[in-house]
């Protein structure tokens, strides 16, 4: 997907601030080496670097990477694939907030987040659990049908029961993994939702006219009206997964 980082640091920076929670968890000292791997705009790589860590931001996106690399100019960011790191144990956290939802390909994913780690290295990550954004992608869904089109999640939102077992068999050893909803106001009022639904499924609306795509955004805005407008603004049905995962070097051969 092509990312829209302009929009995603003005309207959706909440991303980021709920990560920083997470940067707790990790040992940030001088002589880490940590991976923020699906950097976006590189606040939290930022973060991860303020107490001298050596740190690299890594993304898919070309546009994340470019806008991450002016925003902090002294921190290293590269293009990469999370499937297919360049890196052989070399860190001691990979760290990511709000990507493995969207990659398909998970044991490809976790073995290429193994083989970066040093053993006994960690790895640290949120994302989208099962059920995520379940009221706003439901509404979307029966829009988009309705009109004759057909919709295709490209999110895998796994239980924590089925994330543990992936990572079982990709060798790490689980330490903390919990699921938990978390209400998610949106910035911008009204705008809110529409904001969001373009940010997030903007390949969804690729194929659309600007008049089909106002009246697909003013469709699903009906539709969650009941259940996810709250106090005069948009609350995203939000669900996490949150995970502490060691690198098992008994299980060098996955
Ligand atoms: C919601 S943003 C999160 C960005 C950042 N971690 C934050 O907390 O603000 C998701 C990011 O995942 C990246 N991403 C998606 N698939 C990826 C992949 N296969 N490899 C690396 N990055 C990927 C996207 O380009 C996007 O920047």
């Amino acid at each position: 997907m092509k990312w829209n980082s302009n929009l995603y640091d003005n309207k959706h920076s909440f991303v980021a601030e709920y990560g920083k929670s997470m940067i707790n968890f990790v040992n940030v000292g001088k002589e880490q080496k940590i991976l923020d791997l699906g950097c976006g705009t590189g606040v939290l790589t930022n973060e991860l670097a303020k107490n001298g860590a050596t740190v690299i931001g890594t993304d898919l996106s070309k546009n994340m990477i470019d806008k991450a690399k002016s925003n902090y100019p002294n921190l290293i960011f590269q293009v990469e694939d999370a499937t297919s790191l360049p890196f052989k144990n070399e860190f001691d956290t990979v760290f990511s907030n709000a990507v493995f939802h969207w990659i398909s390909n998970q044991e490809k994913l976790l073995h290429s987040v193994y083989t970066c780690l040093k053993d006994n290295g960690t790895l640290i990550c949120e994302f989208g659990a099962q059920n995520n954004i379940s009221q706003i992608q439901t509404a979307f869904e029966k829009v988009i049908e309705q009109k004759g089109y057909s919709y295709c999640s490209p999110f895998f939102f796994p239980s924590k029961e089925e994330y543990k077992l992936l990572l079982d068999q990709a060798g790490f050893e689980v330490k903390h993994i919990i699921e938990y909803d978390r209400p998610t106001p949106l910035a911008d009022e009204e705008k809110g939702l529409r904001n969001w639904i373009c940010q997030f499924f903007a390949s969804d609306l690729l194929e659309f006219s600007d008049e089909q795509k106002e009246q697909i955004l003013l469709e699903t805005e009906k539709l969650c009206k009941n259940s996810i407008w709250k106090n005069n603004q948009w609350v995203a049905d939000y669900r996490r997964i949150q995970i502490i995962a060691v690198k098992n070097k008994n299980n060098r051969t996955k």
